[in-house]
């Protein structure tokens, strides 16, 4: 997508396949939803499709400290964490559309949803539990999911964060069965197909 055009716009509308949209003001593409959706990979291929340039809020955070999440979790705890997440939304360029990828909490804090909704376009990756549990058995690393109980664990954590992502998201997609090129595919049609309120 030419940069330009997606600059111009300023209004758009999903279409009834995807959910739900009305966005003003669509700068960057942010993607949000529970670990095991994909965000980083799908960032990857939005990236290279778009020509924009790719933050990813746990890499940031990451480098920052020169630690894996998993230790930063167990070295500093989760509401240090947070707090980070917080920093580096606010510190993620506004003057030009770019890719942002979001670990699976962000939007536990509620001035982070403000913010992402500030930065751009939010789209919500989603799945039904069984999928995202298949997905999450095979990536096990998640620092929240160290519990006695991780199954029970993740359900908690869904029902608390499902209401969450609704709130936060322009756009819902369901990444169920779609590889990530399909999925930024998906996006990048609802998004582009739209005219653009200027
Ligand atoms: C978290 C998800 C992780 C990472 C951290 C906390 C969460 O990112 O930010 O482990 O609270 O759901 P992914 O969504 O990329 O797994």
């Amino acid at each position: 997508m030419k940069r330009q055009a997606w600059q111009r716009m300023s209004t758009f509308h999903c279409r009834s396949s995807i959910a739900y949209c009305r966005v003003s003001s669509a700068r960057s593409i942010v993607l949000i939803g529970f670990m095991g959706t994909g965000k980083s990979l799908v960032g990857k291929v939005l990236e290279q499709r778009t020509g924009f340039r790719r933050f990813d809020t746990d890499e940031i955070i990451s480098s920052k400290l020169r630690m894996v999440i998993e230790k930063i979790f167990s070295t500093h705890g989760e509401k240090h964490f947070r707090e980070l997440e917080t920093e580096t939304l606010l510190s993620l360029p506004t003057e030009e559309p770019t890719i942002i990828v979001t670990g699976g909490g962000i939007v536990l804090r509620s001035e982070n949803i403000d913010l992402l909704k500030g930065l751009g376009a939010v789209v919500w990756l989603d799945a039904d539990e069984a999928t995202l549990r298949t997905r999450i058995d095979r990536l096990s690393d998640r620092p929240l999911l160290q519990t006695a109980n991780p199954e029970a664990t993740l359900s908690e954590l869904l029902e608390a964060r499902q209401p969450l992502y609704r709130s936060a998201a322009d756009l819902r997609v369901d990444i169920s069965q779609k590889n990530p090129e399909q999925i930024a595919e998906l996006i990048l049609k609802n998004i582009s197909d739209f005219p653009v309120g200027e």
